[in-house]
């Protein structure tokens, strides 16, 4: 059963083209069991009718704040109490300039107000006005408040332009609204994460290492402990706290967190690769700190051993979730590496580009198994973490109901 079973969903729909998309997203929402009330600002009903909301909803729509009839019978407080989260979809960049500033002018700002269950925000609009700085200061704020987020996409956009501002799609708010209700999706599980650079000694005071900060995997070791999971979390060097409740190994080198993986393997019932370690290594790092001179200097770099391979290929592995970090071809890639190293999930991300994968706070995955895949829309590291775990647990579970 869905998480968004029984869950009272307000949507709020401010005035943006993505409006006629959140039609579809009533849609998902009431075939995932959940009961939805549609408010509209009034720019939004310049760009969708309020009826079409009303039949997908099977409930009147609500629009005015001073309507005495709506008033009567279920004023903005009583929806904002009657909620169990508020998803604002689209979230243009005049409505969130609005909740930023905590202004109460409509029923749709009222509510968010009013309200103190999960809000999510879906931001669309074109792509100049989101990388505008005025708007990326009211997304930050808002962040930092706790309000979540989802998108925008990047692509060709109503306008015209090409660029980030595209709503995420329905299904994938649908998924991260359904995410807000899970519930101990990995009660019982041991999950081991690793995560982060790791760093090959030329030296004793040098190293080749490369971009990672941890982040994806920190989030994902704390997503899964909110999920209920036993997390053991082997770490290259980073500057992040340890997530609470999570057992953390620190190691240097990709030898150093192969044995540590190794070492606590068999007691593990999902493993997820998540760190970047070192393709290589130097073959004879120096004991004493190298001199320079003027001479040019080659190293010598060995390969090192592919850790989430030598899980998949034990006796009896444990469900295996690698990460495709890619500049191109990003689908065709990790499918290629699901298969090549045996794994049961594979995330795969685009690296290169401004914002996302290495160093980011946000990230955009694109996640593939046997038989399905998901697109994770660009959003903060937590909410991609929280997300992909419940993938995750829903994989695992499936694939050990086939089995017993
Ligand atoms: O082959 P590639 O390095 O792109 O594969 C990436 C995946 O493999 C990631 O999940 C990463 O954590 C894992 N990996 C590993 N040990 C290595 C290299 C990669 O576990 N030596």
């Amino acid at each position: 059963m869905s998480n968004l079973h029984n869950k009272r969903i307000v949507l709020i729909v401010s005035g943006g083209i993505a409006a006629y998309k959140a039609l579809e997203l009533v849609r998902r929402l009431r075939d995932d069991g959940a009961m939805v009330r549609v408010v509209m600002t009034q720019a939004a009903t310049q760009f969708v009718g309020e009826l079409s909301f009303q039949a997908l909803s099977g409930e009147p729509v609500h629009r005015d704040l001073l309507d005495a009839n709506a008033e009567a019978a279920m004023g903005h407080i009583e929806l904002a109490r009657w909620a169990d989260a508020v998803v604002v979809a689209p979230a243009t960049a005049d409505f969130m300039a609005r909740l930023r500033y905590g202004l109460a002018d409509d029923l749709a700002t009222t509510l968010c107000l009013a309200s103190a269950v999960p809000l999510l925000l879906a931001p669309a609009m074109n792509q100049q006005m989101w990388q505008n700085q005025a708007t990326q200061e009211n997304a930050s704020t808002l962040a930092a408040r706790g309000i979540l987020s989802i998108g925008p996409d990047s692509g060709l956009q109503a306008c015209g332009e090409i660029g980030p501002g595209r709503m995420a799609e329905p299904a994938a708010i649908t998924t991260a609204l359904s995410q807000l209700f899970a519930t101990a999706s990995m009660a019982g599980r041991r999950v081991m994460v690793t995560a982060g650079p790791t760093r090959e000694a030329i030296d004793p005071v040098r190293y080749l290492s490369n971009r990672s900060s941890g982040k994806m995997g920190y989030a994902i070791a704390q997503a899964a402990v909110e999920a209920g999971a036993a997390v053991t979390l082997i770490s290259g060097p980073v500057a992040l706290h340890p997530p609470a409740g999570v057992r953390t190994t620190d190691v240097e080198s990709a030898d150093q967190m192969f044995k540590a993986v190794t070492s606590g393997i068999d007691e593990i019932d999902i493993f997820i690769a998540c760190a970047a370690v070192a393709d290589y290594c130097i073959e004879a790092p120096s004991a004493q700190k190298r001199k320079k001179n003027d001479e040019s200097l080659s190293l010598t770099l060995t390969p090192t051993r592919d850790i989430l391979r030598s899980v998949t290929t034990r006796p009896s592995p444990p469900f295996a979730v690698g990460f495709a970090a890619e500049t191109e071809n990003l689908v065709l890639n990790a499918r290629a590496k699901l298969e090549a190293k045996s794994l049961d999930m594979i995330a795969a991300n685009e690296v290169g580009g401004p914002g996302l994968g290495f160093e980011s706070n946000e990230n955009e995955l694109h996640v593939l198994w046997n038989g399905g895949e998901q697109r994770l829309a660009k959003a903060p590291k937590d909410l991609i973490a929280r997300q992909l775990i419940s993938l995750i647990a829903e994989c695992y579970r499936r694939g050990h109901d086939d089995i017993h």
